[in-house]
Formats: C-alpha cells, sequence, structure tokens
C-alpha cells in the first residue's frame, strides 16, 4: 500500500492581510508551506508529497522545496481557483500505485508527524474517510442572520449587534482539522460527483453518503487564518526548538 499526502497551497490568504500567498508567508524566516510538507515528508507512512501551487508560483515552489531539506520525493502542480480544485489538480497528478491519499492545508504547518501518521493509520486500518477533530471550548450560538455578513470580532465597528436564536449543545460537535485521509478511490469518486464547493474533503464523501470517522485531533494542527495566528505559530516553534524537538 502506497500513501501520497496532498498540500493545497494555492490561496491567496487574503484574510491574513496584504503580501505573498498564504502558504509562502513564512514563520521565523521560513515559508510555512515548507513547515508542512517537512511534517507530511516525516511521518512514517507517507511516501509521496504533492503540492498544489498557485497558478503562476509552480516554478516558485519547485525551487523552495528544493532548497529545505524535506524528507520525501515532492511532486509541484499547478493548483485552481477554489481549494477545491487544487486537490483536484494533485489527485489527477497521483501515480497509479498510491492507494491512500491525505489532504493537508499549508495552512497548517505545525501539525504533528504523528498526527499524520494516526490518521494514516486509520485509513491502512479500513476506514475509508477519515478526519482529526477536537471538542469545542466555546460556547455556541445560533445567530439570526444579517445581510452585512458575520461579525468579525471587536475591530469591526462596521457590524451591528446580531439577535442571538439559541445556544447549541456543543458535545457532539467537533472541530475539523486536516490531515484527512481517504481511500483513493472514495476520494476520487467524491470529487468526480462535486457540483459545488465544500469546506474540506470529507464533506464531499459525506454528500456520497459514504461513512467519515474521526480521530482526535491536535491543538498543534491550527490554521493559520489570522494574523494573530502567525505569532502564535512563532510561539509554538520557539517552544518546540526550546525542549529540543524538530
Ligand atoms: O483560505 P483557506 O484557509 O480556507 O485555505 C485552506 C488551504 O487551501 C490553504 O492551504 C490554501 O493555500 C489552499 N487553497 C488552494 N487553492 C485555492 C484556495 C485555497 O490550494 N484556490
Amino acid at each position: 500500500v502506497t500513501v501520497a499526502a496532498i498540500v493545497p497551497a494555492a490561496g491567496r490568504g487574503e484574510r491574513l492581510g496584504p503580501g505573498q500567498p498564504k502558504a509562502l508567508r513564512t514563520l521565523d524566516g521560513v515559508p510555512m508551506l515548507v513547515y508542512a510538507v517537512q511534517a507530511l515528508a516525516r511521518a512514517r507512512l507517507v511516501e509521496l508529497v504533492v503540492v498544489a501551487a498557485p497558478l503562476t508560483g509552480v516554478a516558485e515552489v519547485e525551487a523552495l522545496l528544493a532548497s529545505h531539506d524535506i524528507g520525501a520525493p515532492v511532486l509541484v502542480v499547478a493548483g485552481g481557483e477554489h481549494r477545491q480544485d487544487s486537490v483536484a489538480r494533485a489527485l489527477e497528478a497521483l501515480p497509479p500505485e498510491v492507494d491512500v491519499v491525505l489532504v493537508h492545508d499549508a495552512a497548517r504547518p505545525l501539525a504533528p508527524s504523528e498526527l499524520v501518521d494516526a490518521v494514516a493509520s486509520a485509513v491502512l486500518a479500513g476506514h475509508g474517510a477519515v478526519v482529526p477533530g477536537l471538542a469545542m471550548t466555546d460556547t455556541v450560538k445560533r445567530v439570526a442572520l444579517s445581510n452585512t455578513g458575520p461579525n468579525t470580532g471587536p475591530d469591526d465597528d462596521e457590524q451591528a449587534p446580531e439577535q442571538v436564536l439559541e445556544t447549541v449543545p456543543r458535545s457532539d460537535l467537533r472541530c475539523i482539522q486536516t490531515p484527512q485521509g481517504f481511500d483513493r478511490a472514495v476520494l476520487t469518486k467524491a470529487h468526480a460527483a462535486a457540483e459545488d464547493t465544500a469546506t474540506d474533503d470529507a464533506g464531499l464523501v459525506e454528500r456520497l453518503g459514504l461513512p467519515v470517522v474521526v480521530v482526535a485531533g491536535s491543538a498543534d494542527a491550527f490554521k493559520i487564518t489570522r494574523p494573530i495566528d502567525l505569532l502564535i505559530a512563532e510561539a509554538v516553534l520557539r517552544e518546540r526548538r526550546g525542549s529540543g524537538a524538530r
């Protein structure tokens, strides 16, 4: 059985503010894509990593990854307009011998290699679709949607107060991360059947009515979305270096 990992890295990352495509933003001087690819390549079970780069950045991403010690073969392809298109392009580029596929966001650079192996193991144990998840810590409330868009936080003074409709019980809710792992045939079928975009790959599998299981996620696998996430990631890296971990 051959396990490959796909990294969609073609997004612009506008919520982080102006600048480079998100995957190329740096943490302590190293682009987050490099950390994400290393985390996958250093997992025991992963044999190949396929990166979907921004359309105009394929050669740049190839050169970047060639200049770092990665630990497994890497293939770079051009991504697409949406994350889902980027994953689909990378899927098409997989060699025939691959039968387990992990999909991991470049925007989750600090996911531990142990998490990568745990997801891959669950697929190898017979689960067709596996996602890492964490219990929610905040109280969750449903609000009446206004047409002014979501409240983006305390810095957003444009946003009018929203009416609370209810508090949602959270014990059976999970925040889902990547890497997500799939039997290749299941993921290929799910992407082929996709009519519109889902927010994750497992969502496409659910639409086919096929089972998806959740395994324990990792706090370190958080997604870098807003500027504060960059600060948190750099603090995690400092702590890892201090404790001698890679
Ligand atoms: O923007 P968001 O945080 O949802 O992006 C998740 C991941 O999908 C990122 O790693 C981003 O680079 C990738 N992506 C992509 N192609 C797109 C849009 C996003 O590969 N067209």
